[in-house]
């Protein structure tokens, strides 16, 4: 068993928000004038279509990235984490653009920039964030922490949290991400960060950024979700991201489209690049699998959604070329052990897999998965059964 980190934390364990505000006070040696969160998640299907205008439908986790707050009566904006590696951040609200901060505190620096440039009238802060999602693991911590903090502030700015707030701070968390910290995205991540409901998954159509909440009802038959991180990331990972979008915006002007999504299966046939062909099967392959799955789910069919997990994962490693070693190994043990289907998730080059499993054997996988990596002589992956919560929201 891995056990590194698990869903049920054991009692006496000090949770997101009451680290931030301890870490304000010890930081900045201010009270909080408030506490908000918002999720990690996890993809269960639909991996890189998000740039592509496909569909895709990634669940909010319970784990949470928490901002403890207190407005300034000045201009500057002072962030600390309690996270041993990440350093204290002072600036200017003028002064959080392209180019000016780096490191961890771009994310939230970019976010606070792109939410004034779209007219949010946030003030001088002093911010302090704490966070259970594990970093690195493709679950957005990322993602987790630009909303949290954009929420807060727009709370400080006295804005109501209403569906336009949430839309806008969705826009400034890919804007900062995209222009201030250097990193594609498609949107994914910030759009479940902000729109989740707990219990359910949520179905986003990234030709127009719609959702709709989808029901999992995973306990009612029996079932897991079981998160395996292999606690490993590739380098480069970065650029084969951005190598991947340019991939895809080439197909698409090849074949005459303004997003490779709306491309058919007969479309394939007259892309004359093998490799552009092979990204182009996987994103139209992918975005069809997501629409078989939302209507197995909605009939309360969980349990055939298998299949399609493992030709998610199949399409990622050989089509579309994401995958790792350390991922092909945990997914192929995890159904070797029972799993129902298995998957990659999140951008790929290491991070998380999924596996559905049913109940009964959800040890076995999870011994399976650190057995099979110990065998290759490979990083022990943790493993983390979630559940579905909900989105950014005020704590306190
Ligand atoms: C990363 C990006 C998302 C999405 C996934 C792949 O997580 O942030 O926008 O593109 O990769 O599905």
């Amino acid at each position: 068993m891995s056990g590194a980190f698990r869903e049920r934390e054991p009692e006496g364990v000090v949770s997101p928000a009451e680290r931030a505000a301890a870490e304000l006070a010890a930081t900045w040696s201010v009270g909080p004038d408030g506490v908000w969160a918002a999720p990690g998640r996890v993809n269960l299907i639909g991996e890189h279509v998000d740039y592509n205008g496909g569909r895709c439908l990634p669940m909010a986790l319970t784990r949470v990235t928490a901002a403890a707050v207190r407005r300034r009566n000045d201009d500057r904006v002072r962030l600390s984490s309690d996270a041993p590696e990440a350093a204290p951040f002072e600036g200017r609200l003028t002064e959080l653009g392209p180019g000016a901060v780096d490191g961890w505190a771009a994310y939230v620096a970019g976010t606070l920039w792109a939410l004034r440039e779209a007219g949010v009238d946030v003030p001088g802060m002093d911010v302090a964030v704490a966070s259970d999602v594990p970093v690195g693991a493709g679950l957005s911590s990322s993602a987790a922490l630009e909303c949290a903090v954009a929420l807060a502030a727009a709370g400080l700015a006295g804005r109501t949290d209403d569906p336009q707030l949430r839309h806008q701070v969705v826009q400034a968390a890919i804007r900062a991400e995209n222009e201030v910290v250097g990193a594609g995205t498609g949107g994914m991540d910030q759009t479940v960060a902000m729109l989740a409901e707990e219990g359910a998954a949520l179905l986003i159509d990234t030709r127009d950024f719609s959702t709709a909440p989808v029901r999992l009802r995973l306990a009612d038959a029996g079932l897991v979700l079981v998160v395996i991180d292999t606690r490993v990331t590739h380098t480069l990972a970065d650029g084969q991201y951005a190598q991947r979008r340019r991939d895809c915006e080439q197909a698409a002007r090849e074949l005459g489209l303004a997003q490779l999504g709306e491309a058919t299966a007969d479309d394939l046939e007259r892309l004359t690049d093998p490799r552009l062909r092979a990204r182009a099967r996987h994103v139209v392959g992918e975005i069809g699998r997501v629409d078989r799955v939302v209507e197995l789910v909605a009939a309360g069919r969980m349990a055939e959604i298998g299949p399609l997990l493992d030709a998610s994962h199949a399409s990622l490693r050989d089509d579309y070329e994401v995958s790792a070693v350390e991922l092909d190994t945990v997914v192929a043990a995890a159904t070797g052990a029972g799993a129902l289907g298995a998957r990659m998730t999140g951008g790929g080059f290491g991070g998380s897999a999924i596996a559905l499993v049913p109940e009964a054997v959800v040890a076995d996988v999870e011994r399976a998965v650190v057995d099979a990596c110990a065998r290759r002589g490979l990083t022990t992956p943790a493993t983390l059964v979630v559940t579905s919560g909900g989105a950014a929201r005020r704590l306190s």
